[in-house]
């Protein structure tokens, strides 16, 4: 049966990780702590706080720690509650009562046009969410819940789109766009996949939400490839740009945390750890104090 609401959430978690390497040989790097929770269960709270309670991740090889993370951990919970840890069994109940979690092997990794094309099956002729989980999306800034407004309301596709440096729009998904009657949505009239360094259209970049329309799956198996020799999910999109209703933007001005390389990811981890009432008050003044004295270092006036 076709239904407007979006209830399920897709989640590509098959990339290998080669760039956190020694860190990812052996574990997927979804499960890589920022502060003490692995990434990946920020992205399905994220999805759940929205109200999608059906989460499908695309997983492949190596990816076992994903399904038990989100699993029961029996001997865990038995010790634990032997010891009468209440709130860490707490947070061990907490990542599997989460969602109702399902996974599909990605099988040939070609993309992430072909990871999204894994869920045809599971998703049906509804409309669903996607979200990348090498981005983090702070939860007091909602964003997932205003995209499937504006899905809901204006139909078609949505993604989530973010003023970026120019210099660094190589690394996206670039949209060309005109205005809307709302401040923060736009309608895209073009789409182009990490357009070489200095060729991009704009500086609004896709951050890793979308709110699509089924109608991206038959797209998504006829697309050819893009960059990279990959299936993208930018193209199936820009195909869908001119049919209508389009597909919408909604313009993110609020806090995101990116996990997808090492830089970013330790700024990630500082950035949430400073905001932590159990660890910030404590982390804050020693992060001062550090800077301090390595600036201090660098003046000269240590050990002169
Ligand atoms: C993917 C998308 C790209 C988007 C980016 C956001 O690229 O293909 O359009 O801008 O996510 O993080 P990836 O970073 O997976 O190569």
């Amino acid at each position: 049966m076709t239904s407007d609401r979006v209830t399920k959430a897709v989640i590509p978690a098959a990339g290998l990780g080669t760039r956190f390497l020694p860190a990812t040989k052996a574990m997927p790097k979804e499960m890589l702590p920022v502060v003490d929770k692995p990434a990946i269960q920020y992205v399905v709270e994220e999805a759940v706080a929205a109200g999608l309670n059906d989460v499908l991740m695309i997983t492949g090889r190596n990816k076992n720690a994903l399904e038990n993370h989100f699993d029961r951990a029996t001997e865990l919970e038995y010790l634990l509650e032997t010891k009468g840890d209440i709130d860490r069994l707490a947070a061990v109940h907490h990542s599997t009562d989460l969602a109702r979690m399902h996974y599909v092997r990605q099988g040939d990794p070609r993309g992430l046009g072909h990871a999204v094309l894994r869920a045809r099956m599971h998703v049906g002729d509804e409309p669903f969410a996607v979200l990348l989980g090498d981005d983090l999306i702070d939860t007091r800034d909602p964003l997932l819940e205003r995209m499937i407004g504006v899905a809901g309301a204006r139909g078609g596709s949505v993604v989530a789109l973010m003023e970026v440096d120019p210099l660094t729009a190589h690394r996206y998904g670039i949209a060309t766009v005109v205005r809307t009657r709302d401040d923060d949505v736009v309608r895209i009239t073009g789409l182009v996949e990490k357009p070489p360094l200095g060729t991009a259209p704009s500086n609004l970049a896709i951050i890793g939400r979308y709110v699509l329309d089924p109608g991206v799956f038959p797209v998504l198996e006829t697309v050819a490839p893009g960059r990279g020799g990959e299936i993208q999910l930018t193209d199936a999109l820009q195909e869908l740009v001119h049919v209508a209703p389009g597909v919408h933007g909604v313009i993110f001005r609020g806090r995101r945390y990116d996990t997808g390389d090492r830089l970013d990811y330790l700024k990630a981890v500082v950035q949430l750890a400073v905001d932590r009432s159990d660890l910030g008050p404590d982390f804050e003044p020693w992060l001062e104090e550090f800077i301090a004295a390595r600036a201090e270092l660098r003046s000269g006036r240590v050990g002169a």
